[in-house]
């Protein structure tokens, strides 16, 4: 009798605890190392990074090590994937960084490229007045001045603890020593390499073998003329890019081929801190990328329209869930074309747009069984483009700064050209630009007059840079590439983490969706069930399985330390810390 009691009292402690234990879960944010975690997230106590390379995460893990804070470590993963991983990695490009200071204070640094002062509202267009996709994505047009070096020597000055020239180091060896080639860019140089890279002298010189075949994987790629670019940063800081040696170059290069980018507009670039877009979920805090990106203000205005609806209860990915989710991205891409642009030349209505009152004016539009047609404009033919490039990558250090950035060449190896003898690709982020109200640019993304092309002016992004807080700490800094999907990525990371408490491999590997209300579609990837497709198609929805979305790179903080994922959609990818 008694031990019948025992173990009846003994089985009560047991879910006593259970209960205990799951309910400190959900206040975590995440889980490890327990039976019901289905994936595992990689875990540190001290510093973690995440990005698409391994070579530029262990370099960034190497700067903590020594010493080095977040923005230290982050400027030295930007400068090795200039080398290693020139599909994205890049000092001919440019984007954003996001930052938490362990003091407590949130800030962005804005370093999108700006038009050259030459460039004009209609110099996409053809003859006959369309929109000539060649001319914003693979001429010397396509280039805006490049903001990489200029945003990281801000970052280092500001943030940064240790020297320029110490955390240009590990790329210049890189870039002069050569490297093996990992698979990823292996794959992409035969694909995306053969299409913008060939073509350009200076290009097949440094990516082709002499025989016209690109490097393959395991093969070594030096990049001499690079390695002589960074050196040259590193000895003279930014001012050798933007009125040195290398801005002659990058300069000869436009002069030589019916470029736009002067003298002038190298010297006049500059990066600028901005105030991080903010709001709030459900007790969390959301910070994200301000204009010129579209990313924090939308982000915030779906996160504010969702939490009029229980999507909990509905379940993660279920198709409830994914129809509201779907008909409140619609809203905001559709805001996105009328209103968003760059703040130096528009006023763009982020108060409006972030408002809790606008969000439930449009959740009330919401019918639960029923999918809103999208608006009629005609979206145009749509370039059948898949690249997912574009990087991000999260660092956190021991000291509690986080520091989250994206940065791109736009579309996979940029321009596909290599100024001169600088080593340098170039960025086609004119291409982010709206060449002619109502046609969509690679991305399907429509825009008009706010986003219209405007000497100086810095083109709409999509790029999201994102850090959520709970009670002024850190949970989550994530982000993620993807074009017009980027926004939308890094939305189900945030809600899979902080809404659906799954641990950041959970939240990572779980399949996504989105919608950008032009077209009319959820395009989804594979592992959403048959059954939940046919929910949403009853719905109305139109539902379109294609290739993945994202390369997330996230950790999340918790006081047991911190929790890195990677993204398995991409290859040679790491998360790591010490
Ligand atoms: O700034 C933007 O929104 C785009 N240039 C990002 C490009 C990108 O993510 C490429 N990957 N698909």
């Amino acid at each position: 009798m008694l031990s019948r009691l025992r173990k009846g009292s003994m089985r009560y402690l047991m879910i006593a605890l259970l209960l205990f234990w799951q309910g400190s879960l959900a206040a975590k944010v995440v889980s490890y190392g327990v039976e019901e975690d289905i994936f595992h997230p990689v875990y540190a106590k001290n510093g973690m990074v995440s990005s698409v390379n391994s070579t530029a995460t262990r370099a960034g893990v190497e700067v903590l090590k020594k010493g080095g804070n977040a923005v230290d470590a982050a400027v030295a993963i930007g400068y090795v994937l200039a080398v290693a991983h020139p599909q994205a990695g890049n000092i001919g490009g440019g984007g954003f960084m996001l930052l938490r200071t362990k003091e407590g204070k949130t800030t962005a640094i804005d370093f999108r490229e700006m038009a050259p002062s030459k460039a004009t509202r209609d110099m996409f267009l053809d003859e006959k007045g369309d929109a000539d996709a060649k001319k914003s994505l693979t001429s010397h047009l396509a280039s805006g001045v490049p903001g990489t070096v200029a945003g990281f020597a801000l970052a280092n000055k500001e943030y940064g603890s240790m020297p320029m020239a110490e955390l240009i180091k590990p790329a210049i060896r890189l870039a002069r020593d050569g490297f093996p080639v990992n698979e990823a860019l292996a794959d992409d140089l035969d694909v995306y390499g053969r299409e913008v890279l060939l073509n350009n002298p200076t290009s097949r010189a440094i990516f082709f073998k002499p025989d016209g075949t690109p490097w393959k994987k395991g093969e070594t790629l030096v990049q001499t003329n690079l390695a002589h670019s960074l050196s040259l940063i590193a000895k003279e800081g930014p001012d050798a890019f933007y009125k040195g040696k290398i801005a002659d170059e990058i300069v000869a290069e436009m002069s030589q081929h019916g470029g736009l980018i002067s003298k002038e507009d190298m010297a006049n670039y500059k990066a600028v801190e901005r105030t991080p877009v903010s709001g709030t979920y459900k007790g969390y805090e959301i910070f994200s990328m301000p204009p010129p990106s579209s990313g924090g203000i939308h982000i915030v205005q779906i996160m504010n329209i969702l939490e009029n609806f229980d999507l909990k209860s509905m379940g993660q990915n279920s198709a409830d869930a994914i129809h509201v989710m779907s008909e409140a991205m619609k809203y905001a891409y559709a805001d996105r074309s009328e209103y968003l642009g760059d703040p130096d030349f528009i006023k763009v209505p982020v108060k409006a747009l972030t408002s809790k009152a606008y969000a439930k004016q449009l959740a009330s539009q919401i019918v639960m069984d029923k999918a809103n047609p999208s608006a009629n404009i005609k979206p145009g033919k749509l370039a059948p483009y898949e690249s997912d490039q574009t990087t991000h990558f999260s660092v956190v250090d021991s000291q509690g700064n986080a520091v989250a950035v994206t940065y791109t060449l736009n579309t996979n190896f940029g321009s596909g050209i290599v100024a001169g003898k600088s080593g340098i690709l170039l960025n086609n982020q004119m291409d982010d630009f709206s060449a002619k109200p109502g046609v969509p640019n690679v991305y399907g993304l429509i825009g008009g007059e706010a986003n219209a092309v405007q000497a100086g002016k810095r083109p709409l992004s999509s790029m999201s840079p994102t850090i959520v807080t709970k009670d002024g700490k850190v949970v989550l800094v994530t982000g993620s590439p993807g074009g017009s999907r980027i926004i939308t990525t890094v939305l189900q990371i945030v809600l899979n983490t902080i809404e659906f408490n799954m641990n950041i491999a959970e939240a990572t590997n779980a399949p996504r969706i989105h919608h950008q209300w032009l077209p009319e579609e959820i395009r989804i990837e594979k592992g959403i069930s048959t059954d939940t497709i046919n929910l949403l198609e009853k719905k109305g929805h139109k539902v379109s399985v294609k290739p993945t979305m994202g390369s997330t790179q996230s950790i999340v903080v918790t006081p047991e330390g911190l929790f890195g994922a990677a993204d398995p959609r991409s290859k040679d990818d790491l998360a790591a810390g010490y």
